[in-house]
């Protein structure tokens, strides 16, 4: 059997990944159409070649570390909230989610946790009903038609304010049987993921998991690390997005490791903007150090592309790892995921 072939067959989980950072340039083109919304591009081909230039635009922040020749996140981000002006009506949405889900079931992913930003829409005019109505019949139809099981995981935009989260969350709290988990995305420039203690307390006391993103490279990331896997909600979250930078402090490593806490990695997400060798030794050195690693793809539609298992495949050639090692890296997503019990059973 090829590598591509082993890789393929493996039943696949996916913990990390932005519904809104899979907008193909094909979908946004039609939902722009059909909306009337005014794009910046004359032409789907030109849209779509935005996708592709994206990163050739550098900058770097002071305080920023491990970003020597990448673009900052803030530039990525410019684009991805920009994509969102498309998504207006309950069925776009849907088809936003659905396209997804068809993508992953190709993949054969059997089952995901995808982040949504509630807040991206809600500032934007768009009812929390639309979106979350729009989510949950994906949800469903994903699970009956596709064969692919989810559970949504609602985001705060970190670079909005604590009392922004709060409204959101609140307003979210009608529509609970769509959502499972909170976490914390956006840009993480001098917005620590203390400053949202508040509704990570109420989340977590209301009954949903919590996570958070500490992106690679960032200013302070080793605090925030730190203050997610040791305070947040309380007691610490109950998942780490990202946090590679976890590797370069043996402290971190040991606190990680304490609490048996899951990470979800996106390496070509720092693979475009770092050296192959940093990214993937990293990696390897918190697979090696026993913590339960996965792999995943972040937005693909604005990375090149790059899927889960274009992701997987880039772990097991640099890391390297074997093909016994891609089977542990599954078997971390069944530990660290969040389905019921009976679920996970279906995958040992
Ligand atoms: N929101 C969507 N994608 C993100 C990313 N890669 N980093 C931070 N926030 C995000
Ligand atoms: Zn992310």
């Amino acid at each position: 059997m090829t590598s591509s072939d082993f890789l393929q067959r493996l039943p696949k989980i996916e913990l990390h990944l932005h519904i809104e950072g899979t907008l193909s340039p094909s979908l946004r083109w039609r939902l722009a159409q059909k909306n009337n919304i005014k794009l910046a591009y004359d032409s789907e081909e030109a849209l779509a070649a935005s996708y592709k230039t994206m990163y050739n635009h550098r900058k770097k922040k002071d305080g920023d570390i491990l970003d020597p020749n990448g673009t900052p996140i803030p530039v990525f981000l410019d684009m991805y909230y920009g994509g969102m002006e498309c998504l207006i009506t309950e069925s776009d949405f849907y088809d936003l989610a659905m396209e997804y889900f068809t993508k992953a079931a190709s993949m054969n992913v059997r089952y995901c946790e995808p982040f949504f930003d509630i807040q991206g829409h809600t500032r934007r005019g768009v009812p929390v009903a639309t979106v979350m109505s729009g989510l949950q019949r994906a949800r469903e139809d994903a699970a009956t038609k596709l064969n692919v099981k989810s559970n949504w995981t609602m985001c705060f935009l970190r670079d909005m304010s604590p009392e922004s989260a709060m409204e959101n969350y609140e307003a979210a709290l009608p529509y609970r049987a769509v959502f499972h988990a909170i976490g914390l995305d956006s840009d993480e420039y001098d917005r620590p993921p203390s400053l949202f203690e508040d509704v990570f307390l109420r989340a977590r006391k209301d009954g949903f998991k919590i996570t958070s993103h500490c992106d690679v490279g960032q200013k302070d990331t080793h605090e925030h690390i730190h203050h997610v896997v040791t305070s947040m909600g309380g007691t610490g979250a109950d998942r780490l997005d990202h946090g590679l930078n976890a590797a370069e402090r043996p402290e971190l490593i040991e606190a990680i490791k304490s609490r048996d806490l899951g990470m979800t990695l996106c390496p070509h997400a720092y693979h475009r903007r770092l050296s192959t060798e940093w990214v993937f030794s990293n990696v390897r050195k918190l697979f090696d150090a026993g913590i339960k690693i996965t792999v995943n793809s972040d937005d693909p539609a604005y990375m090149h592309d790059m899927w889960v298992s274009e992701n997987l495949a880039l772990a097991q050639e640099h890391c390297p790892f074997t093909e016994k090692e891609m089977l542990q890296l599954q078997r971390n997503a069944v530990s660290i995921c969040w389905a019921d019990d009976a679920f996970k059973e279906t995958f040992r």
